[in-house]
């Protein structure tokens, strides 16, 4: 679709969307027997602005616009012998007048029943499993019925969910139990209508065995647990969330986690045997939420707590409301790698509160979230660290658009029907989008695009966007009066075009130059211990390594080595970065950090390249791989398997 037809429609952003859904009900609905979710017509161009943007979820088989799920309360027990949660689902709805029935999405969910409000058993009927988006779930609603119960258990197709064993976990005494929803695995562990669209508030009771704590990303009613009467082998946890979020914001971790506080409305959560040193590292939680306020505004959720979660943790973070869940890699030890919590918090605003409406349109998530995250790092750190990052992510831009063999996938907004959203992940969504938001504070101004985009966040807050509903925005309020002004911005390019616009404006350190004059000497022979050095941070070491050539000799590699630590570094970003080149130059002496790496933690980002640069080292780098991902693939979440089944075949 091109923006251009878009311009028609006379959007403004005071109209809602949320009106639509039931109006929309009115067009019918057909029973859906296919076994990938129903494609909508096209968007059409002469379609009201406020339809498109409510467009059809690809990857959802809800069809929210006739019956949709507006609460989830979950009931569940964890089973840590048999690893299922197992319990109910109660699903209050919206329905139009004319609905007979509720579509939701499931995957791998094992259904015992359904029944409405006061028990009586519902119809329903369960269709055939898709690979990527799992089975509808159609229950036949009773006229005016407002609830449906559904009775299940997950299994261990459940890819949402990772059960830890005891070894697996810092403390070793207890199994760990966490889940990540994104994009489309909420269905493996509730059936609900998983559409980042279709926003439901959710409250929950969790039954764990006596000795582990539940947490979920919502207000924690019972911090210290309830007991279960009867059953004193159990203890009850009851969580609400009252603000309407996207179900791939539904979380839950259980373990033998504790609490430090950070501040009045922030905290850590982690493992006992490591909260001593997470909250260290998170000291200035607080500061980070104040920074992220005076930019943008109010911090909408209550608390700010961060979950450090056990090393298999798929991700370096994920945006969980209330709750961000976070990977033990970033403790460095000297908080060189908070800009991830900035990431987060972030997403407090760009994303949890003005949510993507489709998978096609992640970057405006992602893309703004690393916008906002580095300003945050520039309140906290200043503008030479915030350069930094920016330099560092643009150059990962650039080695991405190398690489990526799909010029579709190097949009913005993409194209994923019938996809899994997860072969849109790259860095284009962050550092392509990021690019976006920068170019357009750097053509009006930071005055300017400050108020505009602390006022786009208001003025969405708690609804969904897509690409062309951001194009109308910008019309309305930036760009307005000025006809020319898309056109001087390439913004059709940006959006719907392979490749990075001629107008990207590349970030300028300082600091990095002088990181790259440094390579250069050591290229050209100066020792590694007479390098100027003296006071680099992390993002100077990640550059340095980053701007070695890539034919050193074992020497030199040794030499650098001994003056500065990298194989034996704690930091995983430096380490990461040390790997892919002791990799690419065969440097043996890294060869057992590289597989002590890959099998003490499953962040994807990590893992996942590394594998990739072994699996190009024909020979020894193939027989290395498939050596150490026999012993690895265990410890890995579904997500990261995914992944690196995919490289190592
Ligand atoms: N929301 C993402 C993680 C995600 C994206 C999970 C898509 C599943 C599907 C999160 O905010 C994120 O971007 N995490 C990054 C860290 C960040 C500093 C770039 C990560 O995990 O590396
Ligand atoms: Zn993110």
């Amino acid at each position: 679709m091109g923006i251009r037809t878009m311009r028609a429609t006379g959007f403004t952003p005071n109209r809602r969307t949320a009106t639509i859904g039931l109006m929309a009900a009115l067009m019918g609905t057909t029973f859906l027997t296919a076994c990938e979710p129903k494609v909508q017509p096209a968007s059409d161009d002469s379609a009201p602005l406020a339809l498109v943007r409510s467009a059809r979820d690809v990857h959802s088989y809800a069809e929210p616009n006739v019956a949709r799920v507006r609460h989830v309360d979950l009931d569940l027990t964890a089973d840590f012998r048999a690893r299922v949660l197992k319990g109910t689902a109660a699903l209050t709805l919206e329905t139009a007048p004319t609905a007979t029935q509720v579509v939701l999405d499931t995957k791998a969910l094992a259904i015992e029943g359904v029944t409405d409000a006061s028990g009586n058993p519902l119809k329903y009927t369960l269709g055939k499993p898709h690979p990527i988006f799992g089975a509808p779930l159609t229950i036949e609603l009773p006229q005016g019925a407002q609830k449906v119960v559904v009775k299940y258990a997950t299994t261990a197709d459940t890819q949402a969910l990772q059960w830890l064993d005891p070894s697996q976990t810092e403390g070793k005494q207890h199994p760990f139990l966490l889940s990540q929803g994104q994009s489309i695995l909420t269905r493996t562990w509730i059936p609900t209508q998983d559409s980042p669209a279709v926003r439901q508030t959710y409250s929950a009771i969790i039954r764990v065995p006596t000795a582990l704590k539940a947490v979920m990303s919502a207000e924690m009613l019972t911090p210290d647990g309830e007991a279960v009467s009867g059953n004193s082998a159990l203890r009850a946890y009851r969580f609400k969330m009252e603000e309407a979020i996207p179900p791939y914001l539904i979380a839950l971790a259980i373990g033998d986690i504790a609490f430090r506080p950070t501040g009045k409305r922030t905290g850590v959560y982690a493992e006992k045997a490591m909260i001593e040193r997470s909250a260290t590292e998170l000291s200035d939680l607080e500061q980070f939420v104040a920074a992220a306020e005076k930019l943008y505004g109010e911090y909408r959720w209550g608390r700010y707590d961060v979950l450090i979660l056990p090393p298999s943790f798929p991700f370096g973070g994920m945006e969980n409301p209330r709750l961000t869940f976070a990977t033990p890699t970033i403790l460095a030890g000297d908080k060189s790698l908070v800009s991830l919590i900035a990431h987060e918090l972030a997403h407090s605003w760009s994303g949890n509160l003005v949510t993507n409406a489709t998978w096609d349109d992640f970057w405006l998530n992602e893309g703004f979230t690393s916008y906002f995250e580095n300003r945050i790092m520039e309140e906290m750190y200043g503008k030479d660290r915030a350069l930094m990052l920016q330099s560092l992510g643009y150059t990962s831009l650039q080695a991405e658009l190398a690489d990526i063999k799909e010029p579709g996938l190097t949009q913005l907004h993409t194209d994923l029907k019938g996809r899994d959203p997860d072969d849109g992940f790259s860095e284009i969504p962050y550092e392509k989008g990021a690019a976006l938001v920068r170019l357009l504070e750097q053509t009006y101004g930071r005055k300017k695009f400050d108020a505009w985009l602390k006022g786009y966040f208001t003025r969405y807050a708690f609804k969904s966007m897509t690409t062309a509903g951001f194009v109308e925005d910008l019309r309305e309020t930036l760009l307005k009066g000025d006809p020319g002004a898309e056109d001087r911005l390439k913004l059709n390019e940006w959006l719907y075009k392979p490749g990075l616009p001629s107008n990207a404006i590349r970030p300028l350190s300082e600091a990095f130059n002088k990181v790259e004059m440094q390579a250069e000497a050591f290229a050209k022979g100066t020792p590694a211990k007479s390098l100027l050095t003296e006071g680099w941070v992390t993002q100077e070491w990640q550059h340095f390594i980053e701007s070695l050539p890539d034919n050193l000799t074992a020497e030199q590699l040794k030499d650098l080595d001994a003056a500065f630590g990298f194989t034996t570094s704690r930091n995983s970003e430096i380490l990461f970065a040390w790997l892919k080149v002791a990799i690419a130059q065969h440097y043996e002496p890294a060869m057992p950090a590289l597989e002590n790496f890959l099998t003490s933690q499953g962040r994807r980002k990590f893992v996942s390249p590394l594998f990739t640069a072994l699996m190009a080292q024909k020979g020894w780098g193939v027989e290395m791989a498939r050596r150490v991902y026999a012993e690895a693939r265990p410890l890995y979440h579904a997500v990261t398997r995914a992944t690196v089944d995919g490289i190592v075949k």
